[in-house]
């Protein structure tokens, strides 16, 4: 078990190492904001448009799209006033497959128009321009709420042709392609970014967004005065962190183990995203099967044998560890995974199979604290309080589906921002209502100007009429 230790010692982070980490994201958030200092920090800090939460007023239909995750989906959304509701009327999941994840970015947004279309035609709402919400969960440098240029891909996806575009000229291309329907406003959407609107219909204190699932990042509500990349001082915008980013220049070298190494130099993105894939759903399962595999390798597991299915990548997958680290079923969980991946297993085989688990997922739990805590933090800072409360909105399988992930993870944070009470809801559907939120909060803001210019207006006419009757 000694030996097991050693290994597993790496991945344990002590909270004095959290918080090292803790303020090494601070910087990274402040360089990621600066006006000159943004082109080369990690973190990129990108503004979203987005510059109110929900107030209450919002109505109306709205169609949402979903691009983010394994599968692609569309949705009919209403946003009710007097109930303070929002309802998802219908939706639809198109699976995308592997092979259009990596083909062109043209056929990719063919697909998507293409499933747009065919749930428009099965709900009759062909005819009518609906207002869109379009999460579409990776980087992009946003210029408005409507143009939205990709960074780059992370999470799997490589079409070409996307990256250095806006991701709305191509889905109207794609839309105008086919001719048969089109769509109207479009309001573009991280899904961070949807989760906190998701949240705060309800919660008006909701001003974090935080995503645990296939990847991860957070969003939060930034004073203008400090995002000097857009104009203004005043009010506050959220800012999209992409978290997921930092370590990518080589801050994290020491919290790193060889694992993650590996785990890196063998994705499709070697270098990007170094602390996601120390975190997220897309990469916990193959960090386990790399540890599980050496353990093999020096005879402390599986009688020093290993099998054809665990040396294949992705084989172990990251709802295991959840499986595995069940309270009551946990270890009968593990026999039967192991039976499953062709491994011969003893009893204490299993107990160590369990602890590597936990290893794993608890290192992603405890720095997803770190990152949490830094922005709790930075909000009661700018705020000039001395205490703050506030509601994060949390989504994302990981967070969801792992049976002590959101438990550690709040522990960790209360002891990492003593200053600060959090209330953690779990967004319903950040992704879908969310982006409809997004949506409806850009028209009120919308409409409300167009009322405060026509009513400027009014007055100089009626100025001016004044003078005629002079
Ligand atoms: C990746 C994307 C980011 C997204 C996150 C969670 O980190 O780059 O935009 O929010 O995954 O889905």
């Amino acid at each position: 078990m000694r030996a097991v230790q050693t290994y597993l010692e790496s991945f344990h982070l002590s909270l004095e190492k959290l918080q090292e980490v803790s303020a090494r994201l601070r910087k990274d958030l402040i360089r990621g904001l600066g006006k000159h200092s943004h082109h080369r920090a990690a973190v990129k800090m990108l503004p979203t448009f987005v510059r109110a939460t929900p107030d209450g007023t919002e109505k109306g239909d709205f169609l949402a799209l979903d691009l983010g995750g394994t599968n692609f989906r569309v949705l009919h959304v209403r946003v009710m006033e007097e109930e303070q509701k929002v309802l998802k009327m219908d939706s639809q999941i198109c699976a995308i497959p592997q092979e259009m994840m990596l083909g062109t970015g043209e056929q990719l947004f063919d697909h998507i128009a293409d499933c747009l279309g065919k749930f428009l035609d099965s709900q009759n709402l062909k005819e009518q321009t609906l207002p869109l919400g379009f999460t579409f969960s990776f980087p992009c440098e946003q210029k408005e709420i409507d143009k939205s240029i990709l960074i780059r891909w992370t999470k799997g996806f490589n079409c070409s042709g996307v990256e250095g575009r806006d991701v709305v000229q191509l889905l109207k291309e794609a839309i105008h392609r086919r001719g048969d329907y089109d769509i109207g406003s479009v309001a573009m959407v991280n899904d961070t970014v949807g989760t906190m609107m998701s949240c705060g219909y309800k919660d008006q204190s909701c001003e974090i967004g935080m995503i645990i699932g296939t990847g991860t990042n957070a969003c939060y509500m930034e004073e203008m005065k400090n995002v000097r990349r857009v104009e203004g001082e005043d009010g506050r915008m959220c800012i999209n962190t992409e978290w997921g980013g930092f370590g990518d220049d080589g801050s994290l070298r020491d919290v790193l183990t060889e694992f993650d190494l590996v785990v890196d130099r063998t994705s499709i993105n070697p270098g990007v995203h170094t602390f996601e894939k120390m975190i997220s759903g897309m990469y916990l399962g193959e960090i386990v099967r790399l540890l599980l595999l050496r353990l093999t390798d020096d005879q402390l597991l599986f009688g020093g044998r290993t099998s054809e299915t665990l040396r294949t990548p992705g084989k172990f997958q990251t709802k295991f560890i959840s499986e595995i680290e069940e309270e009551d079923d946990g270890l009968d969980n593990a026999q039967n995974i192991l039976t499953e991946l062709g491994l011969k297993w003893d009893e204490v085989d299993v107990r160590v199979v369990r602890l590597v688990c936990d290893a794993v997922s608890s290192r992603s739990a405890r720095l997803c604290a770190a990152a949490l805590a830094t922005l709790v933090n930075r909000i009661r800072v700018n705020r000039g309080r001395g205490h703050l409360k506030t509601t994060v909105g949390v989504d994302g399988t990981v967070y969801r589906k792992h049976p002590n992930f959101s438990e550690e993870l709040q522990a960790t944070v209360r002891l990492l921002a003593p200053d600060c009470s959090i209330t953690f809801r779990v967004s319903e559907d950040g992704s879908g209502k969310g982006a409809a939120m997004v949506t409806a909060v850009a028209q009120r803001l919308a409409l409300q100007s167009r009322l405060l210019e026509d009513s400027d207006g009014d007055e100089e006419e009626e100025e001016e009429e004044e003078e005629e009757d002079d």
